[in-house]
């Protein structure tokens, strides 16, 4: 017996939708092909190399790991959330800046990865930023631009940190 369609509601970037998909398509799969949300890259697709990281409700996901059946009901954030009003996301900006980016296929992992991050420690040390992206795999810039790129848009934030990490090694 072959499955059958399902309609699942997610909401992406603040835009709730009704998608028709397989319930065991990949989220990665219906973001790009149903949605068009082509900023989400394919690596490995084995849950490897952080390349297809998206947030639901807030946590840090490999979407191609994601049933699109397991994001009904749930809040998504690709890179295409992270510019507002056409202004790139200060992470997005130091990125620019500094170099983080070469060929570009790590890199909206990268960025929703250190979104992550600087959601939870806004003011991280270089142990805790290659921490919060050890997840994430680049073949191109060697890391250290990257490291960088987020040691710069922490600092571009005046906010204080709340309370201290607590998940340093
Ligand atoms: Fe999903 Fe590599 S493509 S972790
Ligand atoms: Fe090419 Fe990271 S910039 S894989």
């Amino acid at each position: 017996m072959s499955a059958s369609m399902s309609t699942i509601h997610i909401t992406v970037n603040g835009t709730s939708y009704a998608v028709q998909a397989l319930p065991m398509k990949r989220l990665l799969d219906v973001l790009r092909e149903d949605l068009c949300l082509t900023g989400t890259k394919e690596g490995c697709g084995e849950g490897e190399c952080g390349s297809c990281s998206v947030r639901m409700n807030g946590e840090l996901v490999n979407s191609c790991l994601v049933p699109v059946l397991q994001a009904e009901g749930v809040s998504i954030e690709t890179v295409e959330g992270l510019a507002t009003n056409g202004e790139l996301h200060p992470l997005q900006q130091a990125f620019l800046n500094c170099g983080g980016a070469q060929c570009g296929i790590c890199t909206p992992g990268m960025l929703m990865a250190a979104t992550q991050l600087l959601s939870i420690n806004p003011h991280p040390s270089l142990s805790e930023i290659r921490e919060g992206l050890a997840g994430n795999l680049c073949r191109c810039t060697g890391f250290t631009r990257i490291f960088e790129s987020v040691l710069a848009a922490a600092a571009s934030d005046s906010s204080p940190s709340p309370e201290p990490a607590t998940n340093a090694r």
